[in-house]
């Protein structure tokens, strides 16, 4: 694996590592690592992003990695630089990998297969978001520790949601069942997984995710309907209640209080929304350190065992 932008082509082997390698940063308390020499690393943020961006320049310092301060509003992309030219210079001057978020589909994998240092894809437009995929699956796995025949349904924007499709692709290579439920303007049916009412599937899910309705997105997005969204599609107290006793409740975040999901439900018992901000750290350690240091991890001895 030389990159990390897609969770669709990944195996069971791969992915299973991963969350291994995410749970032994989550455990181990000799985490931290120093390079014992500069190596630098770069965050390329052409969307907006709070988690994803500053969980990741933990991780980065947290494995001994100088992050390069990059801000594309102050850069020369303001002056129509090209993604290619500008990740190539960061190259040059010296980055071992770029982390990069872009708002349009494929773009990140379109600079995965130019440039020659590692590419970690931090979400490209409705495409993917392999590292939220990857942290929401150690959510799941500290929960339930296995996926085969998991319920999870996915729940809100699908056909804009990037985290989504990540999340599908992967917890079916893992074995999961995945289903969604959206309002019908929102659904998307090229992708291969069924639609359920999310009356009927709230009370056998083991874990609900609920997607943020991305009006940025959107063309008409005065009209999301917001104002109804939560008694239509969204998480009540009430479908709340309907749970089973163990299912868990998760949300990529940032949330829309009282839209997707109830205000009060946001930090109750079930919802694990601000672990999985927690788990980002460990699961983007994991992907940096398995692409950067590759050959100091096969001395753990643990690589690519299955979970
Ligand atoms: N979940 C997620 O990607 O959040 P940010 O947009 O804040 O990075």
């Amino acid at each position: 694996m030389n990159n990390f932008v897609s969770m669709k082509t990944m195996t069971q082997a791969e992915i299973s590592h991963l969350i291994k390698r995410t749970d032994w940063f989550a455990s181990s308390k000799d985490a931290d690592q120093s390079t014992g020499k500069k190596r630098f690393v770069t965050n390329l943020f052409y969307e907006p992003s709070t988690r994803t961006k500053l969980s990741f320049e933990v991780a980065e310092k947290r494995l001994g990695f100088e992050v390069i301060d990059f801000q594309v509003d102050h850069s020369s992309v303001v002056k129509g630089e090209s993604v290619y030219d500008t990740a190539k210079t960061i190259a040059s001057i010296g980055a071992e990998a770029v982390v990069i978020r872009h708002p349009q589909e494929n773009a990140v994998q379109e600079l995965a297969e130019q440039l020659d240092i590692p590419v970690i894809n931090a979400g490209d437009g409705a495409g993917e978001h392999p590292t939220q995929s990857l942290l929401d699956l150690y959510t799941m796995y500290k929960e339930f520790r296995n996926f085969k025949d998991l319920n999870v349904l996915i729940a809100g924007d699908i056909v804009h949601s990037r985290v989504a499709r990540s999340n599908a692709y992967a917890l079916r290579t893992l074995g999961a069942n995945v289903s969604f439920a959206s309002k019908p303007e929102w659904q998307d049916h090229s992708l291969d997984f069924p639609y359920v009412d999310l009356d009927d599937a709230i009370e056998t899910a083991d874990v609900v995710m609920l997607l943020r309705i991305q009006s940025e997105r959107h063309q008409d997005a005065e009209n999301d309907g917001k104002d109804t969204y939560l008694q239509q599609y969204g998480l009540t107290v009430e479908r709340e209640g309907r749970m089973k006793k163990e299912a868990i409740i998760m949300h990529p975040a940032p949330v829309n209080r009282n839209v997707e999901i109830a205000d009060e439900l946001v930090e109750c018992e079930r919802s694990r929304i601000f672990k999985q901000m927690e788990y980002g750290v460990y699961a983007r350690m994991a992907v940096l350190d398995h692409l950067l240091n590759w050959e100091e991890e096969q001395q753990y001895g643990d690589h690519y065992q299955t979970l």
